[in-house]
C-alpha cells in the first residue's frame, strides 16, 4: 500500500469495536432486573424508543458488549425490530461487538494530539500491551482503542480510561497508569474522578451515576484560562434579557 492510500482502522472483524454482532457467543447476564432498569430509561422519554442509546450502555455494562439477548431486550421493551437495534448497535464505535475488557483505554490521535506526541503513545501502548488498537489483552484487563478527538486538545495529547480524561499525557506517565491498572491500584482521572471499571462507567453512561461524576476540580488549569482572563478584565457576559437588536436590512440592500 502506497503512502497516500487510505487506511481503515476498521477492517478487523474479530475486532471489539468492529463487524456484526457476534452470533456464536449466545451468553448473556441479562435477568429480570435489567429488563427493569430498561423500562425505567424507556420511561424517561416521551418517545420511548428514544431510549435506545442509554439502554445499549446498560447491556454493555451488564454482558460487557452488545449482546445477541441485549439487542433482542431492547427490541422487545421498545417496540421496535431487532435489525433496528442492530443497525443501530453497530454504527457507533461507543458500542463493542466483542468483550471489552476490565478497563478501556483511549489514545487520541486527532491532529492536536497527534502532533503532541499521540502516535508515540498508542504505539508504545501497542508494545506494552502486546495487542493492536481495538484488541483486548488475553487476560481480559485492557482493551485499546485509537481514539477521534475528545474535545480536550488544550490538554494534549490525551489519554482516556473507562471514558474518564488522562491529560497532557507523556509515555512515562502512561506505562505508569497501565502498571497501575494492572495491579488493580487506586487511579484517579487528571480531572478528579476515581477510575472505576468500563462496565461501572457505562452504567453511568446508562443513566445510573456512582456519585463520583463531581470529585476532583473537573476543569483543567488550560479550561478555566479565558474565564481568569475575563475576571481580570472585568469582562462579563451580556444579560440575555438586554441583548442589543440588529437594525432591519434596509430595502433592497443584500446582508
Ligand atoms: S486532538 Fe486530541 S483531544 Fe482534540
Amino acid at each position: 500500500m502506497s503512502g497516500h492510500e487510505f487506511q481503515s482502522h476498521f477492517d478487523d472483524p474479530a475486532a471489539p469495536g468492529a463487524g456484526d454482532i457476534d452470533h456464536s457467543d449466545m451468553s448473556t447476564n441479562i435477568d429480570e432486573t435489567t429488563i427493569a432498569e430498561m423500562r425505567q430509561i424507556a420511561a424517561r422519554y416521551p418517545q420511548k424508543r428514544s431510549a435506545l442509546l442509554p439502554m445499549l450502555h446498560l447491556v454493555q455494562s451488564v454482558d460487557g458488549r452488545i449482546s445477541p439477548r441485549g439487542i433482542e431486550a431492547c427490541a422487545q421493551v421498545l417496540d421496535i425490530t431487532t435489525a433496528q437495534v442492530s443497525g443501530v448497535a453497530t454504527f457507533y464505535t461507543m458500542y463493542k461487538r466483542r468483550p471489552a475488557g476490565k478497563h478501556h483505554v483511549g489514545v487520541c490521535t486527532t491532529a492536536l494530539c497527534a502532533v503532541m506526541g499521540g502516535d508515540i503513545l498508542l504505539d508504545r501502548m501497542e508494545k506494552k500491551l502486546g495487542i493492536g488498537e481495538n484488541q483486548t489483552t488475553p487476560d481480559g484487563q485492557i482493551s485499546l482503542e485509537r481514539l477521534e478527538c475528545n474535545a480536550a486538545c488544550d490538554f494534549a495529547p490525551v489519554m482516556m480510561v473507562n471514558w474518564e480524561f488522562m491529560d497532557n499525557m507523556t509515555p512515562e506517565k502512561a506505562d505508569e497508569l497501565i502498571d497501575k491498572l494492572r495491579n488493580d491500584e487506586e487511579v484517579h482521572s487528571t480531572r478528579g474522578a476515581q477510575i472505576t471499571s468500563w462496565r461501572e462507567a457505562e452504567r453511568v453512561l446508562a443513566g445510573f451515576p456512582d456519585g463520583l461524576a463531581d470529585e476532583g476540580p473537573t476543569a483543567g488549569p488550560a479550561s478555566l484560562v479565558g474565564l481568569e482572563i475575563a475576571h481580570n478584565e472585568g469582562w462579563t457576559a451580556p444579560d440575555p434579557n438586554n441583548l442589543p437588536v440588529n437594525p432591519a436590512p434596509e430595502e433592497g440592500k443584500q446582508q
